[in-house]
């Protein structure tokens, strides 16, 4: 992660934490050992996606799978609302939705030294050394990155640091760096495992350049290919992540299996600021190649990035992103109005077909929402008309729709055959608006210009994608298919099985409390069959009384006392 600001909010932190003695890189605002409550009843607080107890997050972190419980990490602030004093935050879910806030997992390790991206991996066989009598240690790897007393960048070097008790505490190794720089752009390691060797990728970014390391410990490192001036440049290459993944057929049966890797660049996206693009093709443990000369964005909106892929879902891959964008994510109204900024996206599974035209994709399944739907609030098939649910009742203000239309006479569609989903806000008239064209070139639009509450020159309203899965040309009568999350301040949508995907932020003044699905000019025959869910709070369930959400507070008891933090910080760290 880097943006703009970091710098100034380094200086102040390292500023306002120049009290003498030991540990004065220590910020004693910040609680070890416990989680960080949080109150999640905000009107703009996502119910079913992750966000922090309070302060900013950016970047997903560390993210893997071990004994059916997801870990999520995260770049974190916890004592600002922009980004800087960078530490990893934790959350552990079982069913990928239900997020338990975890103590802080990994802290700044020396004073003037943030704790930036990186992954972690499961080291069953102890080829660290670090795990006597364990299958199930953890070695996190991720960059630490140093600044000058002026407040200047210094080296970004890529360290490690392991943990005994399956990723809730961790101790740094005592002889990082594991890979050395002098160059303040040098980042995000991630790392998986390939035959009987570790294979990371990390990114030289602002040399458009991926370097490719291998080591059979995780401690020793050596350099093996560069990936360089691939895809969209942007002004730098962030978090990038490689992945085996399933290739399926189109009856969804596994017929191979390839390689993708994510590259995010920020700033300098297509639609402004940050995205992520990806690349499919062959590793073989030192070098990447690509089956095309493609570039391809995960999104077509503005608010993914720096998706990473658990680790240990062997067979499967299954990823979630940073809900937002460099361009406002620092400005967005939920920090001033309730104290946390940012989310992340919900999980998805992920897995390469077979695409018209275009040849391969990757496709962006909803992961299975099943645990977190609440009521059937409707299910109701129709040709043109209008289906209106009023959710002014359910509770967690948010909900999941299907919407399939099928029997599609294709030789008479007309510009008009649209089908629309549109949220609204009868008390303050404000809506969000979506929906897709048949004809033409098969366009699908989010507007999120009609909502009052967020005025930035960069949160720019509207996007569409061209869906060239729903082809008009080839068949007699086709069939296309949506299902979409809304979710307070959220809209995540999925075409066609996940062929496409968005993520969309949006600020209402008010509650957006209605939805109607409109379809208007289809050919006689068509039927829209749309089905619609009230989704239950995630965060709901974990609150107190007082609707304060403690996360997992068990074995630990309120704040950080001295002897807590000497034994986070024990192992130390040299540079
Ligand atoms: C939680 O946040 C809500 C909405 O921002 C606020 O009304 C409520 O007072 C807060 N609760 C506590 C315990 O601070
Ligand atoms: C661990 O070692 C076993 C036995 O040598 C091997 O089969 C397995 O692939 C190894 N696991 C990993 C993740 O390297
Ligand atoms: C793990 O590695 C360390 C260091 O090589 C060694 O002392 C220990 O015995 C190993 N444990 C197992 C179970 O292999
Ligand atoms: C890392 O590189 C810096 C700058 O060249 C150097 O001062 C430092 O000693 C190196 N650290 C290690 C552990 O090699
Ligand atoms: C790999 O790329 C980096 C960044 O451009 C460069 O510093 C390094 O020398 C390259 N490595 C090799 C062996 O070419
Ligand atoms: C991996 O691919 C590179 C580039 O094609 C090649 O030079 C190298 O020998 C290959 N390694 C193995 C183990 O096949
Ligand atoms: C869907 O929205 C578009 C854009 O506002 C509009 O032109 C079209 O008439 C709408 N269709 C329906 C069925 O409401
Ligand atoms: C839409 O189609 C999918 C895939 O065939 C099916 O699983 C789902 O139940 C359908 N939903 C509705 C509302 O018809
Ligand atoms: C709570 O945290 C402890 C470590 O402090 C961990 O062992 C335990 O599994 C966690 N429980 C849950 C439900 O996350």
């Amino acid at each position: 992660m880097l943006c703009p600001s970091l710098l100034l909010s380094v200086a102040a932190f390292a500023g306002a934490t120049a009290a003498q003695g030991a540990p004065t890189y220590a910020n004693l605002a910040v609680p070890t050992g416990t989680p960080i409550p949080g109150n999640y009843t905000g009107a703009l607080r996502p119910q079913v996606h992750y966000s922090p107890p309070v302060g900013f997050m950016n970047d997903p972190n560390g993210m893997f799978y071990l004994n059916g419980v997801f870990h999520l990490y995260y770049q974190y602030n916890p004592t600002g609302l922009t980004a800087g004093n960078q530490h990893w935050g934790h959350a552990t879910s079982v069913d990928g939705y239900t997020w338990e806030n975890q103590a802080i997992a990994l802290f700044p390790p020396a004073e003037r030294v943030y704790v930036f991206s990186g992954s972690a991996v499961v080291d069953v066989n102890n080829t660290s050394g670090f795990f006597p009598d364990q299958d199930n240690g953890i070695v996190a790897i991720f960059t630490l990155a140093h600044y000058n007393e002026d407040g200047s960048d210094g080296p970004q070097t890529q360290a490690i640091a392991y943990s005994h008790d399956e990723g809730y505490t961790f101790r740094y190794y005592d002889q990082n760096p594991v890979i050395n720089s002098t160059s303040s752009q040098f980042r995000d390691p991630k790392v998986i495992r390939y035959g009987d060797s570790w294979a990371m990728v990390v990114a030289y970014s602002q040399e458009f350049a991926l370097g490719i390391f291998t080591s059979p410990d995780l401690k020793e490192w050596t350099w093996a290919s560069n990936f360089t001036h691939h895809g969209l440049l942007g002004a730098q290459y962030e978090c990038p992540n490689l992945v085996k993944m399933p290739v399926r057929d189109q009856d969804g049966v596994t017929v191979d299996e390839k390689y993708v890797l994510t590259l995010s660049v920020q700033p300098g996206a297509p639609l402004g600021g940050s995205t992520t693009q990806y690349f499919m093709g062959n590793f073989n443990g030192t070098h990447f190649s690509t089956l095309d000369a493609a570039t391809r964005l995960t999104d077509f909106a503005k608010d993914n990035y720096a998706a990473q892929f658990f680790y240990g879902m062997e067979g499967n891959a299954v990823s979630l992103g940073w809900a937002s964008n460099w361009q406002y994510t620092q400005q967005v109204p939920t920090g001033n109005l309730e104290g946390w900024r940012s989310a992340m996206t919900l999980p998805r599974v992920n897995y390469l077909t077979k695409a018209p035209r275009i040849g391969w994709t990757m496709v962006d399944e909803i992961y299975d929402p099943k645990p977190i739907l609440g009521e059937s609030l409707k299910t109701e098939t129709m040709g043109n008309g209008r289906v209106t649910v009023d959710y002014s009742e359910v509770e967690s203000n948010a909900l999941y729709i299907e919407a399939n239309v099928t029997g599609i006479n294709v030789a008479k569609l007309t510009s008009f055959s649209t089908v629309n989903l549109t949220f609204k806000s009868p008390a303050s008239d404000e809506s969000l608006r979506s929906g897709f064209y048949f004809g033409g070139d098969s366009p699908f639009f989010v507007d999120r210009g009609l909502l009052r509450g967020f005025d930035n020159i960069f949160f720019t309203d509207k996007f569409s994608v061209a869906d060239v899965y729903y082809d008009s040309l080839t068949p007699k009568t086709a069939s296309w298919r949506m299902q979409a999350v809304i979710d307070r301040s959220m809209y995540e949508v999925f075409l066609d099985g996940g062929r496409h995907a968005a993520t969309v932020l949006f600020y209402p003044t008010h509650p957006l409390t209605r939805v109607d699905v409109a379809a208007q000019d289809l050919p006689e025959g068509a039927q829209v069959s749309v089905a619609v869910w009230s989704l239950k709070s995630t965060w709901a369930g974990m609150a107190n009384q007082q609707g304060t959400v403690l996360g997992n507070v068990t074995g630990t008891s309120g704040h950080a006392t001295a002897a807590k933090k000497r034994i986070i910080y024990e192992g130390g760290f040299s540079a």
